[in-house]
């Protein structure tokens, strides 16, 4: 059942959201070679307080950080750990804020000083495949639109979409119906309707789109090594119009 959000709830997840961006923002600045996602993950963690909200992943199915943070070949679900970034690295920060019982998540992909050509193309594309599909979550369409705008876009950029982690409807828990893969058909799933809430959080590939876990059973990479990138918003659609709700801007 997609559970459909009145506009006092949607605002409440606005405010949790418009903390998550500023914490984004933040590592905007701090993230560089050196710093170890240990680190950030304390600084979130610290900076999530000081504002009167809290992390919502430390805790979720005994996941013990307040910020996922995968780098390179790591997909999502990568564990803080206590090893610097370095030069031509790059890292992705996922984390659910949760304000006064309001929930927003979004995740970010920073590059680690200078990245070669190749890696700037791969964030650029992910990036732009999140907005692609942002653009298709109107009243009306359909789920299934939206995954299409993305893989389309993607792969004709010779790149590759992660199948085995997807969006998610959002509210008071982390995971909701619907579910919202990031390929797909144009004209399938449930149709677009004013109070629903969810994430696009497009994970991309340079080489295969096929996953590995870790022997963590947390952390998924690439099958071949090769860097993956994700940018993730929670938006909600409303009649008038659809709200990002961690907007950055
Ligand atoms: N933020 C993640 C998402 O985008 C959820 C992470 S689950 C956790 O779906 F257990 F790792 F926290
Ligand atoms: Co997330």
């Amino acid at each position: 059942m997609i559970v459909l959000k009145s506009k006092r709830e949607i605002e409440m997840m606005k405010s949790a959201g418009e903390i998550l961006a500023s914490v984004h923002k933040e590592l905007a600045q701090l993230i560089k070679p050196g710093i170890t996602t240990w680190e950030i993950d304390e600084f979130v963690e610290g900076f999530l307080k000081k504002h009167h909200a809290t992390p919502e992943q430390k805790g979720y199915k005994g996941y013990e950080y307040a910020t996922c943070a995968s780098i390179n070949d790591e997909i999502c679900h990568g564990f803080p750990r206590r090893e610097p970034l370095k030069e031509g690295d790059i890292v992705t920060i996922d984390m659910v804020v949760n304000y006064n019982g309001a929930l927003a998540d979004s995740a970010w992909s920073y590059a680690i000083g200078n990245v070669s050509q190749e890696t700037e193309h791969l964030l650029k594309v992910t990036k732009e495949a999140l907005y692609r599909g942002i653009e298709q979550s109107v009243i009306g369409n359909r789920i299934g639109d939206i995954g299409h705008a993305i893989q389309t876009y993607v792969e004709s950029e010779n790149l590759s979409v992660v199948r085995d982690f997807i969006g998610h409807g959002i509210g008071t828990v982390i995971h909701e119906e619907p579910q919202v893969p990031h390929y797909g058909l144009p004209g399938k799933g449930p149709r677009l309707k004013e109070g629903m809430v969810f994430t696009i959080e497009p994970m991309v590939n340079i080489g295969r789109y096929q996953t590995k876990m870790d022997s963590n059973g947390w952390t998924a990479r690439t099958i071949d090594g090769k860097y993956s990138a994700q940018y993730e918003h929670t938006i909600a659609i409303t009649k008038e119009g659809t709200i990002i709700l961690t907007d950055q801007d």
